[in-house]
């Protein structure tokens, strides 16, 4: 096509794409090429604003390192990580959401019962639950890879007074399905606001914090591995994620109980002097 016009840019550009063209390519292009096109006619896009565009993917690419993934960040703040979750979540499941830029793969098993708390100061959690299928039966053998911050609100590879996998741990369940934990709290923290999605938040005059959460990732043989996080119910950023993780089924309510509550067989076992915060969190996974 030799006459392009602003109106028929996007019919031209579907005509260049080949015959042979895998259909699911041709179907997200295609629809990727249309709404950009209608976005530069809808709003009228400049060309300033148009540059500024482009320095905001070439500021991007140019702060992203092994352990900064700024691509990834902002598809967060865009909604577009979480609206994929969904997409794809399924309906009978524990809902999904963000993976995040911190996990670390490789982390030290934790027993049932462990300790992630250490020697780290804080109000102590015990978590616990029993990891099921659809139909309500324990899955023997499923895994959990928790992680979660420091009390400083940072992840360990952002810290270097942590250890590599300093709260992070992976555990395996046994016939009953139920796993147990304690850790400290967590805390509420921002997301990298140094970069260039850190100008965006700002010039959309938002703020970068997320509300306190524990990361899940459950796995077992058979089912849809789960990427998901829990947060309790008095956070005050509960309504307003900067990255949208938040649903409805991975708010918990995290109770207080007095020491001499303290259950045998953990870790801590004996060692709780202080009231304690306790999470019931079962995790439903559907099969593959
Ligand atoms: C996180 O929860 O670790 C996270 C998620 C999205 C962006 C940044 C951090
Ligand atoms: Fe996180």
């Amino acid at each position: 096509m030799r006459t392009v016009t602003k109106d028929n840019i996007t019919d031209v550009f579907m005509g260049y794409l080949s015959g042979d063209t895998d259909p699911r390519m041709r179907e997200i292009m295609g629809s990727l090429v249309r709404h950009l096109h209608e976005f530069a006619r809808e709003t009228n896009l400049t060309h300033d604003e148009w540059r500024a565009g482009i320095a905001f993917l070439e500021g991007c690419a140019a702060v992203e390192t092994e352990d900064r993934h700024e691509f990834v960040l902002a598809s967060d703040v865009l909604g577009l990580s979480s609206l994929v979750d969904m997409l794809h979540s399924s309906p009978d499941a524990t809902s999904s959401s963000v993976l995040g830029p911190f996990h670390v793969s490789g982390a030290p098993q934790l027993a049932i019962g462990g300790d992630m708390k250490r020697h780290y100061g804080g109000p102590v959690l015990l978590a616990e639950g029993t990891i099921r299928d659809t139909e309500g039966n324990p899955i023997e053998g499923a895994e959990l890879d928790i992680w979660q911050t420091a009390p400083n609100g940072l992840y360990a590879s952002q810290d270097e007074e942590q250890d590599t996998y300093s709260f992070h741990g992976l555990m395996k369940v046994g016939a009953d399905g139920r796993y147990a934990f304690t850790t400290v709290k967590p805390v509420e923290y921002t997301v990298p606001s140094d970069g260039p999605v850190g100008e965006i938040l700002r010039a959309c005059g938002r703020h970068p914090w997320r509300p306190s959460h524990l990361h899940y990732i459950v796995k077992a043989s058979g089912y849809r591995s789960l990427v998901t996080e829990i947060f309790p119910d008095d956070d005050p950023y509960l309504d307003e994620d900067t990255v949208f993780g938040v649903r409805d089924d991975l708010v918990m309510k995290y109770v207080e109980r007095p020491a001499s509550t303290f259950p045998d067989g953990m870790e801590l076992t004996g060692k709780i002097t202080e009231p304690y915060l306790h999470v019931n969190f079962d995790v439903v996974l559907a099969r593959v």
